[in-house]
């Protein structure tokens, strides 16, 4: 059985007076059963020391973002090695808004993932189409490349710490949540290719979680879906609403 996981990725918001007050008036209310539901939050890297430090025990801390290269000369990268050092267990990688802004292309992705395997941290990759990729019918395309940039770097035991995050770029941040028919189809293919290429071990064992304008009020239609495992929340995880977000997943059957 498949443990639900909620990410909130905080992005590049809040001042260091609305993280604590985040921190005081939502993530530390969450009441969930930390058996059924994994919950990671992920402040700006600034932030980090200040949350490990006063987040209740059940949530675990991530960042949004680690290097491509190792500790070394390097200005105003942070590495692998310091996201460890700090014992943060979850990195973010592959995002669109990466992607996008960044340049990080599907090999950047791979390589950035093996590297935190390596360094044994668990990783949420994301992939997910663009609005015209999804017209012109090439989503699994897309996200089957994306797949496979990242398996080209890893080992089939490496893929037990990663968290495949399902965010098709029309919806991020857009308010377009893709439906929960939409959202299974691409679950299941995705679900699928981890079977043809990884085995059916890493297919059950892996959780696939959406996100893309997921809110209090869709959480519980989508999270009924077979193959969706929990969330990846940007918007909504700055509010209150979030906790009605773990609340969905701590009730799905
Ligand atoms: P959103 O962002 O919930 O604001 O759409 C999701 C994400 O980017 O992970």
């Amino acid at each position: 059985m498949r443990r639900y996981f909620v990410g909130g990725n905080w992005k590049c918001n809040n001042t260091i007076a609305q993280t604590q007050s985040l921190i005081n008036t939502v993530i530390n209310k969450l009441v969930f059963d930390a058996n059924k539901v994994e919950v990671a939050v992920a402040p700006i890297f600034l932030h980090v020391p200040w949350v490990q430090a006063n987040i209740q025990k059940n949530v675990q801390v991530a960042v949004q973002n680690s290097s491509l290269t190792k500790m070394g000369a390097y200005t105003g990268e942070i590495s692998v090695e310091h996201v460890k050092d700090l014992g943060i267990p979850w990195v973010i990688l592959g995002h669109s808004e990466r992607r996008q802004y960044y340049g990080e292309s599907n090999e950047i992705v791979g390589k950035k993932t093996r590297l935190a395997l390596d360094h044994q941290l668990s990783v949420m990759a994301c992939v997910g189409e663009k609005l015209a990729e999804r017209e012109s019918g090439n989503t699994t395309q897309v996200i089957q490349a994306q797949l496979e940039a990242i398996k080209k770097e890893l080992t089939t035991e490496q893929w037990s710490k990663v968290v495949v995050a399902y965010e098709p770029v029309w919806a991020i941040g857009t308010g377009k949540t893709a439906s929960p028919e939409q959202a299974q189809d691409v679950h299941a293919f995705i679900r699928g290719w981890l079977r043809s290429q990884l085995g059916t071990q890493v297919e059950q064992a892996t959780r696939i979680i959406y996100g893309g304008s997921v809110t209090e009020k869709n959480a519980a239609d989508l999270i009924k879906q077979q193959d969706l495992d929990g969330f990846l929340v940007g918007g909504a995880a700055l509010k209150p609403g979030f906790a009605d977000i773990v609340a969905a997943a701590n009730k799905a059957q």
